[in-house]
């Protein structure tokens, strides 16, 4: 059997893991996006390779009889951004939390073999330590974080009551090609990005000593991969992080290196809800996923910069 379902994979991340699963040979990769924040321009390419359903995992019905035969599910639909979930906190706890519930059940009824699940590093908050290790009691600060976490107990609960395996991964701040830097509610270095080919000062909420370990998408592929076969692993949570740290103001220090501009970035009031450190502590997903990112940082954002130059 080599049929897989990934929810939200018109999305940044979700169309990444797409072409990482044709790649790898998969037979039929079943999309279901309703494309709220995803794109069709992310299919750009495979878009005849895949099954699209528009569908939207806020209606069980709509999603139920899609999951047949799938061997592993990767659910990455959600409404992601701490800032949206606090402007508009019902329709992110009903795609997170509902929609996250509404996939499990599906996948649990279809006799789904794996879900694996886009889980997030907010759930930890302000710890008082770094790295951030999975044994840490959660301290989520946003609705965001607390819709993350719940769909990280309904997986475990999916796991030790109904039956099926199930592997969380805490993403830690991923970016790369295909984030859409359109919306004030967009992943921080793709607005970055947009600043500084624009020759544009970008805001930095704080005083930029915020830092973020942020993850290259392809490296979180790789780990998604990985996950969708490990063995001992079902009703699990792993760090999806690469393990370092880099502060906002380094963050758009090595934008303007890149580009020789010297563009003193804005500074405004800090946002609600937002986690001043973050950082993940990688030793459990190394052993037991065989985690090994490939890509530095400054590799990770040249290539993203590349994208962003040539690419939309
Ligand atoms: C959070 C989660 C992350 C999740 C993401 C979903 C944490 C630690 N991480 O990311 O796992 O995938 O939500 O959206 O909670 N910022 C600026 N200027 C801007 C935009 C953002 O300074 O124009 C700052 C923010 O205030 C924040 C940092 O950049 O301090 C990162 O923000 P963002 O990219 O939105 O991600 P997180 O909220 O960290």
């Amino acid at each position: 059997m080599n049929k897989f379902v990934v929810t939200g994979g018109a999305g940044f991340i979700g169309s990444a893991l797409v072409r990482g699963l044709l790649e790898q040979g998969a037979d039929t990769v079943v999309v279901i996006d309703n494309l709220l924040t995803g794109h069709l321009k992310n299919l750009d390419g495979i878009a005849g390779n895949v099954e699209l359903h528009g569908h939207d995992i806020r209606s069980y019905d709509q999603i139920a009889s899609l999951m047949r035969g799938a061997d592993v599910v990767f659910h990455e639909a959600a409404i992601p951004s701490v800032p949206r979930s606090i402007d508009e906190p019902a329709p992110s706890h009903e795609a997170n939390i509902d929609g996250t519930f509404n996939v499990l059940r599906a996948c649990a009824e279809a006799g789904v073999r794996r879900v694996i699940y886009a889980a997030s590093s907010s759930a930890y908050g302000d710890s008082d330590l770094l790295p951030k290790v999975e044994t840490m009691i959660p301290r989520p600060k946003s609705p965001y974080a607390v819709q993350k976490l719940t769909g990280e107990y309904y997986m475990s609960v999916f796991a030790s009551c109904f039956g099926l395996e199930t592997v969380s991964l805490r993403y830690f701040n991923v970016y790369g090609p295909r984030q859409d830097p359109g919306s004030a509610y967009s992943g921080v270095l793709s607005l970055f990005i947009k600043c500084i080919l624009a020759r544009q000062a970008p805001t930095i909420f704080g005083d930029g000593e915020h830092s973020r370990d942020f993850t290259f998408v392809e490296d979180v592929v790789a780990l998604n991969l990985k996950a969708a076969q490990a063995e001992n692993v079902s009703g699990n949570m792993y760090n999806g992080g690469n393990g370092g740290r880099i502060t906002l103001n380094e963050a758009w220090r090595l934008l303007q290196k890149f580009e020789g501009v010297d563009l003193p970035a804005n500074y405004a009031e800090p946002r609600a809800g937002d986690v001043r450190d973050s950082q993940a502590d990688t030793t459990l997903a190394v052993r037991d996923l065989g985690h090994a990112p490939q890509f530095t940082f400054e590799e990770g954002l040249r290539r993203t910069l590349d994208w962003y130059r040539n690419g939309v």
